[in-house]
This record gives C-alpha cells, structure tokens and sequence, in this order.
C-alpha cells in the first residue's frame, strides 16, 4: 500500500469557483483520490483558499471594506462550491490561519538564514496619486514580451512572469495615473542558483505529463533570475524580519505552503503524520497557468528548505465556454452554484471529464452537455442499467437468476465484464481519466448490444436458461459500474448499488466478486434522465443575456462617439505660459506656470523633448483646467496643456485672450 499526498491548487478567495476550476484541478483530483482510496493506498487529499495577493486588497478598496472581509466571504462559498460537487477532500483551510503564517514565515526565515533569501535595492513603480508603490496587479500596462494586455507580475497570454517596471505604458488600477519609478529595496530568493537543480528535477522525473515538462524545458531554456519575494503591501504575511517593517511575502512565496499547512492541521485533527504522506508519493493538480510557479519556482523552494520535490503536477489545459475565453470580469462563466441548484453534480463531472482528455483546451457548450447526457449517460449506460432492473423484477421476481451452460456470446461478454476494472484503473493510475470512462462506455455498449442479441424477452419463453444467463450477466455489469463508476460519478454509482442491493461500493477489487443467484435487488427507478430542450434552451438564453449586456456596456465605454454634456465636461481654457523650467531626473517633464486668467496655475507637461523651457515663455496655449490634480515625479500638476502627441507641437491660439474658455 502507497500513501499518495494529493494537493489542488488553492483557489484564490476573489471569487466563486466555475467550471474552469472544476475541469483543470478539482475533479481530476477528486477521481484519483477515489481511485486510489478504493484500491487500497493511503490518500491524503488537500487543499486550502489563497486569500493573499494584490486582486483581493484590490476588490476590497473598491469595495471600501477589507480584505479579510472579501477573502472570507469567498473562502465560504468555495467551500460551498467544492462540497456541492462531491470533492472529497481530507482538509480545506485558509490561508489566513495562524498556522499557514507560522509555517510561512518559518520558511521564510530558513531560506534567509541559509543565505538563499537576501535584500537587494531595486526600483518599483510609485503611483504619487494614491501615495502608494504598485505591486503586482496594482498596474497594467503591456507585456514588454508578447504585447499584450498584462497585469503586474503576469502575462495571461503568454504566461510569462514579469517585473512591473517592464511594463509598457504602465497605468495605476486604482486611479488611472502613469506611474513613476522609485527606489526601494525587496527580498529576493535565489532563484538563479536552482538552474540545474531545476533542469535536473525535469529531466529525471519520468512522472511528469508532457506538457508540463515542455513548458518547463522551454523556460529553463531561457535562464533562471532570481525572483522577488516581497512586497510593499499592508495585506498578507507580515516578513519575519524586524528589519522590514510594511513589507509581506509575496503571495505566491507563501501560498504553496498552503498544501503544507492545510495538512499539518490535519494532522493535528488526526493524529496521522502528514510528512509519511508527502515522502512517499506527492503529486499537485493545478490549471495550466500556474505550471511555471509549480515546475520551476515551488522545486527550487522545496531544494533550498531541504525537502522532497514533487514526484508529479498534473496540469489541466483550459476550459473555454460556448467557444469564447471564460471571463468572470464579463460574467461569461458558468458557476458552480448555478449549475448545481439546476442540475445533478454528476452530470457536469461525467462531461468534463469525457468531453476532453486533461491535456487538451476544450470547450462547454450546453447543447454538448445535453447530447452528451441524454445520448450517452442516459441512452447508453441508463438503458442499459433499466432494462437489466426492470426485467429482473418482471421475469425473476427481482432475483439474481442461476448462470448455467453458458454461450459463446455469454462467456465473451462474462470476459469484458472482468476485464473491465482492471482496465479502467490502469487509465486512472496514468492520469488518463477520459480513457477510463471511455472504457466503461464501450463496454456498457457492448451490453445494450448483448442484451438486444439474446432476446430475453423472447427467451424467457423459448429457453429461460438463455434468458437467465443474459440477466445474471447483465447485473454483474451493474454490479461493476456501481464500483468503476464511483470516481468519476460517486451519488449515481452509489444509487447503481442502492438498486442492486448492495453495500455502497469502497473497494475496487469488490468489482469481479460476483452477485450470488437468489440475491434480490430493489426496485428499479430510473437513475439518467434526458434534459429536454427547453431547459437548454434557457441556460443559453441567459448566457446570451450576460454577452448582450457586456457588449452594450461595451459599445459605451470603447465608442468614440461622445455627446455634447460629455465635452461640456472639458474645461479647455487660454493660458499663457509665465516660467518653465526642467524636472530633475525626468528627460521628458517640464514645470510650467501657466496664466489662465484668474490664476496662475503649475502645469507638468511632457514637452522637454520638443521645447527648450525659455521657448516656452510668452507662449498662448490651451489648458484643460478641471484635470484631477496629479503628482508626476514628486511635482504637483493642476492641468494640462493641449499638444500633439508625436511631434510635441502646441495649438497656439494667439488671437484669443487669456482666460477665455474654449466651447
Ligand atoms: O493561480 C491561482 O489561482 C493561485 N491561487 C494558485 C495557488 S496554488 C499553490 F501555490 F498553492
Ligand atoms: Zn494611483
């Protein structure tokens, strides 16, 4: 017996889990769990909410409450979600428990004390509007390697890690200003000192799924820099140095401590050591996004403590919805929650898992969940179960009849019944969780043809022998779906045992044990039903609602059309530039004094690159006078002059009268 430690990767308590969730990490964990608890190994499955990192201390200004308050109000429905779809996890706990900072900040403090932690100064983006440095997702701006849009520390479309300052035409999250770069000073881990440690760890491990390692392989390819582990940030776990007041671990330097924490209060709870667990075979689901952080980053960590590597990560590829990327921004999801006061749990495990093998981007689409249900769990496997009980009863009074004399027919069809485990665990066992239910399918096809071949209901009469075979074969088929279908569809399986009369299956090897003649069953009721159009119909009317909404609010905020109240808004006046003079440190700025009538207002204005200051003096220019003021480079502007962007070139109104407004 093995003892496996499963981990998914901790969802981060922003929000709700949808689909997306469930199909790259959830579920295919979930089935290995029971898989392997049912063939005897010793399963320890974790997870916890990641309730650091700058998207929740961002949700939670805007929402002017706290962070805490926004990461436990998600921490309960993640919870919710999780349980709702029969994920059996040992523990699920937060990162914001007193055990994961202990834990955190020990791990920290070995890293430094090993020299693979040091501080280094460094530049940061500064946002002088909200007084405030910008890590992480504070910032957006362009990803200086793909050119598309990015956030902070990330680039979604090309995956790539990155420092904010390399940003291209960064702007704060919270108030829209250009940023400034200022200096600072973070902690680093030595990242760089881990390159062969880590290219030895992916080239040895014979575990790892192919993609996992080609992405790896190609980043590795590339250098490893060290990396920065924290931040200037209130929220998140406090750097257990005294040296380092305002600063906190970044939240992906603590966050896979989440396993090791989520585990060791179960261990408390049980009394079991989850080290034996973690030692003997450890494997961590996670979505493709996060393949570089746990291939690259999380070994390295591991390597520095002292610590067992990872013998597995399995990575699930994404999941789009309807052909379009899921977006929770835009509301194009679909929750977990709504899916489940609608529909049975199982019917979503069983699509997700049959739709695609883990490997591969995929799609959900309603209409391909409903061909999927009715044509296959129901057409397929529910025909089949319903015939078997239903002519049990009718022709057996609901006894398991006598198997004599078999066919030839009988025996083959015998032969794939008892094939049928061992084949479906070696899918699973190889991460291949598609393959399994695949399996099970061809087989349930293969019976609905055996039944149809033999004739029961016309045998019963001509050579009952015949007929008794065909059901006592055919309930030993129930008898095995009950077992091999329990991790992937573990309520449908147990109402599979319910009906056959028999304890709700736990082990694997109770699959080829067969029904003894004379055990009753209980009556049959029917277990998959058809979703009838309509209710299709109406999921993807709401759907098409959420689209319609999102692209009128759309056509709002990106048409170039605005109307008269919208320039009414623009206070554009003449001014006449007084001073000017250049900003320390900045190549492009320049201080202005500009006269707009009434006052004299000090303007910063890109222009150094075009104007020398004293070309400037005397100059009519036009000024928008009602701007927010803003502090570019330590420098207060209360305005803007009006220029072309390429050239630098004033709009020089020298007819009008300063102060007049343009209208
Ligand atoms: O990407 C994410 O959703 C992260 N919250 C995953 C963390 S997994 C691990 F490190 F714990
Ligand atoms: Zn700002």
């Amino acid at each position: 017996m093995s003892k496996i430690f499963i981990s998914c990767a901790l969802p981060y308590a922003n929000g709700p889990c949808h689909l997306g969730h469930l199909r790259s990490t959830y579920l295919p964990a979930d089935i290995y769990a029971r898989y392997n608890r049912m063939i005897g190994n010793d399963v320890l499955m974790v997870c916890a909410s990641d309730e650091h990192g700058t998207p929740i201390a961002v949700k939670a200004d805007n929402e002017n409450i706290k962070p805490i308050e926004v990461s436990k109000r998600y921490h309960d429905m993640i919870a919710d979600d999780i349980k709702s779809m029969n994920i059996s996890l040992d523990n699920f706990t937060r990162t914001t428990d007193e055990r994961h900072y202990d834990i955190a900040q020990n791990f920290f403090l070995d890293l430094y004390n090993k020299g693979y932690i040091y501080k280094k100064d460094i530049t940061q983006l500064f946002c002088e509007n909200c007084n405030k440095f910008l890590p992480d997702r504070y910032v957006e701006g362009i990803c200086p390697v793909c050119g598309s849009e990015a956030r902070g520390d990330h680039c979604e479309k090309c995956g790539r890690v990155l420092d904010p300052t390399e940003l291209e035409d960064p702007k704060c999250l919270t108030c829209g200003s250009t940023p400034v770069i200022k200096d600072s000073y973070q902690y680093f881990f030595k990242l760089s000192e881990f390159q062969d440690v880590v290219e030895n760890y992916i080239d040895n491990n014979i575990n790892l799924p192919p993609n996992v390692r080609n992405y790896a392989k190609n980043w590795l390819k590339e250098g490893l820099n060290d990396w920065v582990l924290t931040r200037d940030m209130d929220w998140g776990i406090p750097v257990p140095l005294d040296e380092a007041l305002g600063k906190v671990i970044y939240v992906w330097g603590e966050a896979f401590l989440g396993y090791i924490s989520s585990a060791s209060q179960w261990s408390d709870e049980t009394g079991i050591k989850w080290e034996d667990y973690w030692n003997d075979y450890v494997v961590h689901f996670i979505g493709k996004d996060i393949i570089y952080h746990h291939s690259i980053f999380w070994p390295a960590l591991l390597s520095a403590y002292g610590c067992k590597m990872p013998d597995n990560i399995y990575a699930g590829e994404f999941l789009s919805l309807e052909g379009q990327k899921m977006s929770t921004s835009k509301n194009w999801v679909v929750w977990i929650s709504d899916f489940v006061d609608q529909f049975d749990p199982d019917l979503l495990r069983f699509y997700l898992t049959i739709n695609a093998p883990l490997n591969k981007d995929t799609d959900f689409s309603w209409k391909d969940f409903q061909r999927r249900n009715n044509d296959g769990l129901a057409d397929v496997i529910g025909n089949f179960l319903h015939r078997t009980f239903t002519f049990t009863h009718k022709f057996f009074d609901g006894k398991i009849p006598e198997y004599k004399g078999p066919s030839d027919e009988d025996m083959e069809f015998e032969k794939l019944i008892r094939e049928l485990p061992d084949k479906v665990g070696e899918f699973i066992t190889d991460y291949e969780f598609r393959d399994g239910l695949l399996e099970i399918f061809r087989v349930c096809k293969l019976g609905n043809k055996y039944f149809n071949d033999q004739e029961p209901w016309k045998a019963v009469k001509e050579n009952p022998q015949k007929a008794a075979n065909t059901l006592y074969l055919s309930n030993q088929l129930a008898k095995t779906l009950a077992i091999v279908l329990k991790p992937y569809i573990p309520t449908k399986a147990d109402a599979i045992a319910e009906i056959i009369n028999i304890d709700i299956p736990e082990k694997w090897d109770e699959a080829i044990v067969p029904l003894p003649a004379g055990h009753e069953i209980n009556k049959a009721k029917p277990l998959f039903k058809k979703i009838d159009d309509d209710v299709i119909d109406a999921q993807i009317a709401k759907l098409n609602e959420t689209l319609k909404i999102t692209e009128e609010k759309e056509d709002e905020n990106m048409s170039d059309i605005i109307t008269i109240d919208d320039f009414d808004k623009v206070e554009i006046k003449i001014g006449q530039i007084k001073e000017a003079e250049k900003i320390e440190k900045s190549d492009k700025l320049l201080k202005l004094q500009v006269d707009i009538g009434d006052e004299v207002r000090q303007i910063v204005a890109g222009l150094a690159k075009f104007y020398d200051p004293e070309e400037l003096i005397d100059r009519k220019v036009a000024v928008v006078v009602n701007l927010k003021p803003a502090k570019l480079f330590g420098t207060l502007s209360e305005g803007m002059i009006l220029a072309t962007g390429e050239s630098g070139a004033l709009l020089t109104p020298d007819e009008c009268e300063i102060g007049e407004r343009i209208q």
